[in-house]
């Protein structure tokens, strides 16, 4: 008999109020049309909060608020104080990291250990990183002695890291001296606003970081204001485009981190254990919602049958369940539309002649789950290998020599990442300089740092965040 795990759930230090406003120039404000919406616990079905709707005058309040917070207090302030503010954040997302994690994991649906190991971690990393860049931005971009902020960023992130985009979008914001107004995504925007009552705590100025919660038509709204000088969006590649059309011919900046498929590429001399780890965490870490998931694995041809066994054996050790135990690989699937568009993927690929493969658990009875799965015998023209699924669906091709990885790694319209798997250093340079991708990782996936440049190529997006590139868009010289 197989030895099984007893739950080991985690407590839950967090108080979630019944209904939550605004925030916006440092105080609560309710939506202008008293509405609000639900957000719900995608691994219970069940509600956890109303959010305030954000409607036009809404955004008007917070670009108002964020407008005067940059002239009066933030872009005046010495740098070395701006980066007080900054480290206070950082400090203060450690000290309640526990009710930070188990937040993000309640209104996402990730598992308890990538929200408590990864998101919170890298999101007080990500302030610590740029609190210290505050005072040191003349050396940020050569032959500019004197770089200003660029104003009042309006930002869109989507529900995949809720927390970690957040910080994304705001830390290197405030710590250039702009002021934003960040809009998180309509399924999970409880960590942004616990970001919020952070931000307050720290007595960052009024307006300064402003939450404005709703859905896209919130979002279309901040796109459209005229009093934003900076667009920072994360989020599909139809809605990029959607922001591309509204920002054109204005003096809008704009940088946009998309969708992506990327390739993962094992070749026959790595060590296959290894890689197999690095396959698993490319497609399975946060249920397969990541932009730079590693979506496409191309195997070398003769070691195939054996990557796919080894695969095999491996998704029946992941365990899927509740994401408050500390357990769980596999969380929930963030909203019943999302899993309703991985199932219709699916399907595709089963009817398009591709072969399935799933791990065997059994799902709850509640909540929206998907099992790991993978796809054998997939065809570059299947739609499971062009459209991004953003859920735990692997899609396996081959080839057989180096070139030919090169070329159907970068038969795709996206451009983010890619993974080269082998035992040879001059073969892993010589792949990982021709693969058409913002990020490669060599013998290794989803490694991330806030020293380290992100963002993609093509349908993918533009615009660099995190490390020293990630200050540009948020400087004018
Ligand atoms: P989405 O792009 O619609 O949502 C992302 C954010 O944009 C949310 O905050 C949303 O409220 C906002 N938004 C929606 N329409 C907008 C508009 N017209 N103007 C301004 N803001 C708008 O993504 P969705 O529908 O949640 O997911 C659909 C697919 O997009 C996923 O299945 C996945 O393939 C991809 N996606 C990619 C992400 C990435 O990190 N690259 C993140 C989320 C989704
Ligand atoms: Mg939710």
């Amino acid at each position: 008999m197989a030895l099984a795990y007893a739950p080991a759930l985690e407590s839950t230090p967090v108080r979630i109020a019944a209904r939550y406003d605004h925030f916006i120039g440092g105080r609560w404000v309710p939506s202008s049309s008293g509405q609000t919406f639900a957000t719900v616990n995608p691994a219970t079905e069940e509600e956890l909060a109303q959010v305030a709707v954000g409607t036009p005058e809404d955004v008007e309040r917070a670009v108002a608020a964020a407008r005067e917070a940059y002239e009066r207090y933030w872009r005046p302030m010495r740098p070395a104080d701006r980066a007080k503010f900054v480290y206070r954040i950082a400090r203060a997302i450690t000290e309640r990291s526990r009710e930070l994690a188990v937040l993000e994991t309640m209104d996402g649906g990730k598992p308890i250990k990538e929200s408590r190991d990864f998101d919170v971690v890298q999101a007080a990393a990500h302030f610590f990183y740029y609190a210290g860049w505050a005072d040191k931005l003349r050396y940020a971009i050569h032959g500019s002695e004197h770089p200003e902020p660029v104003g009042v960023v309006g930002s869109i992130i989507p529900w995949n890291f809720p927390l970690l985009m957040a910080a994304w979008k705001i830390a290197p914001a405030i710590a250039c001296g702009n002021t934003i107004v960040l809009k998180p995504a309509e399924t999970t925007p409880l960590t942004a606003l616990l970001l919020a009552e952070i931000c307050e705590e720290a007595e960052l100025p009024p307006g300064v970081v402003n939450i404005l919660t709703g859905d896209g038509r919130t979002g279309a709204a901040l796109v459209a204001h005229p009093g934003i000088d900076k667009i920072a969006f994360t989020g599909s590649t139809e809605v990029g485009k959607i922001i591309q059309k509204t920002v054109a011919g204005t003096r809008k900046r704009m940088t946009l981190e998309l969708g992506g498929k990327a390739a993962n590429i094992v070749f026959a001399d790595a060590p296959l254990d290894q890689a197999i780890e690095g396959v698993v965490t490319g497609i399975y870490f946060n249920q397969g919602h990541v932009c730079c998931a590693g979506s496409r694995l191309l195997v070398q041809e003769s070691v195939h049958d054996e990557v796919v066994d080894k695969l095999k054996a491996r998704i029946e050790t992941l365990r899927l369940g509740d994401p408050l135990d500390k357990n769980t690989d596999i969380g929930a699937i963030n909203s019943a539309a999302q899993h309703a568009k991985i199932s219709e993927l699916v399907q595709s690929g089963v009817a398009e002649g591709a072969v399935l493969y799933q791990q065997s658990c059994a799902l709850p009875a509640r909540g929206f789950f998907h099992r790991a799965s993978f796809f054998t015998g997939v065809s570059q023209s299947h739609r499971i290998a062009r459209e991004e699924i953003f859920g735990p669906v692997l899609s396996i091709m081959t080839f057989r020599t180096a070139d030919e990885a090169i070329e159907k790694a970068n038969n795709t319209p996206y451009g983010l990442s890619a993974g080269v798997w082998t035992d040879k250093g001059s073969k892993s340079m010589y792949v990982a300089q021709r693969l058409q991708a913002g990020v490669v990782w060599c013998s290794t996936f989803n490694q991330f740092d806030p020293s380290s440049p992100f963002g993609g190529y093509r349908e993918s997006g533009f615009g660099r965040e995190g490390g020293v590139a990630g200050l540009h868009p948020y400087l004018s010289v």
